[in-house]
């Protein structure tokens, strides 16, 4: 009797416990939340007039939750009217480069409570057919955000599509341009890659990089590979620049990106005149996936998918050396262009 009773009253603590324990946690998620979607510094530059910058705690706290939802298409007509949500075309346009680390970039500028994302590649402006449907058609595929919110879009083949500057300058002359490079001939090998693995999966055979990459009648680097063209980005910068001024292109450096992400992710807050709240509590590195995972609070967390961070192949020294040879004048063009200059060989 004595030992049942014992046991009765052990279960009863123990479920006590267990909800004085999950309330704690929850309590600390929402405080860690919070935190992080305090009301925002008014914003300067074009994101709104003056006044309106500041986005309303309230507002903010259902940027993860109830956002989330209405991205799904989950959100009644009436939900929408009730928290004045509305689909906006991205103020910026993270337009390449393919392999740069362009996701990367959004999720974790998606972090920012002033910052929307549209998950998918559009593809509006490099697809003939998506842009003949038109821009409302266009601006449906944005997610739902408060007013004061900007929407960012990423689809990486518009940096190389010929078509497409002109068509985003028809849509906003002064829109905020977002490049992220990375060290050209990795950047190409990680093209490589990744078109390897698509053709694996489908079982059919493919050329090594070497064999791409260099042209077998001259032995000179291949340049109608595209892997190579697309590591060329003075090339594709100067038709950008016959439409944009060089102050509305912000270049990230996506190596950077990967080994040290908070800077590379101030000097984007900055350029897109959004106040400060991206921080290391937002970014840990996670060794079994040995890159940089997003912390939305104490509960949330999420790495990118395991198609980002592939393992390179091997490839001949005297192929990277030749590549690195044969970028060095377009990276010296890119520097002088850009005012940015990295390490690259
Ligand atoms: P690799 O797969 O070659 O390593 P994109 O999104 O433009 O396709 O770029 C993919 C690249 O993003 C990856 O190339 C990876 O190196 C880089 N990257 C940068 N930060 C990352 C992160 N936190 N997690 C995973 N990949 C990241």
């Amino acid at each position: 009797m004595l030992f049942k009773q014992q046991a009765l009253l052990r279960q009863k603590l123990f479920v006590l416990g267990s909800l004085a324990i999950g309330s704690l946690l929850y309590l600390v998620a929402r405080v860690g939340s919070l935190d992080r979607l305090q009301p925002l510094c008014p914003v300067d530059g074009q994101f709104g007039p003056r006044g309106q910058d500041e986005i309303a705690l309230r507002a903010l706290q259902f940027k993860r939750g109830l956002l989330h939802e209405f991205r799904k298409g989950n959100a009644t007509k009436e939900q929408i009217r009730l928290h004045n949500l509305v689909q906006q075309l991205p103020k910026a346009i993270i337009i390449g480069v393919r392999k740069g680390g362009t996701r990367a970039l959004l999720e974790m500028l998606n972090l920012h409570p002033a910052v929307v994302k549209a998950s998918q590649e559009i593809h509006f402006f490099d697809n003939d057919e998506n842009y003949a449907k038109g821009i409302e058609w266009y601006r449906k595929k944005m997610p739902f955000s408060y007013p004061h919110q900007i929407t960012i879009e990423k689809s990486p083949a518009y940096f190389i599509t010929e078509e497409v500057p002109e068509r985003i300058y028809k849509m906003n002359s002064s829109i905020k341009l977002l490049i992220i490079v990375r060290e050209p001939t990795t950047r190409a090998i990680s093209d490589y890659t990744q078109v390897l693995e698509g053709k694996e999966r489908k079982n059919k055979t493919y050329y090594k990089f070497e064999k791409l990459a260099i042209d077998p009648n001259t032995c000179e680097v291949n340049t109608k590979y595209k892997a190579v063209r697309t590591s060329i980005y003075t090339k594709h910068l100067e038709r950008w620049l016959k439409y944009f001024p060089i102050e509305q292109f912000h270049i990230v450096d996506g190596d950077r990106l990967i080994t040290e992400p908070l800077p590379e992710l101030q000097l984007v807050e900055k350029f897109l005149n959004l106040p400060p709240r991206i921080s290391q509590y937002n970014l840990y590195f996670n060794a079994t996936r040995g890159f940089y995972c997003l912390r939305f609070n104490i509960v949330f967390n999420k790495c990118l998918a395991g198609s980002k961070g592939r393992i390179h192949p091997e490839v001949d020294t005297s192929v990277i050396t030749k590549l690195r040879k044969f970028f060095h004048p377009f990276n010296q063009k890119f520097y002088q262009i850009t005012g940015r200059t990295f390490k690259w060989p």
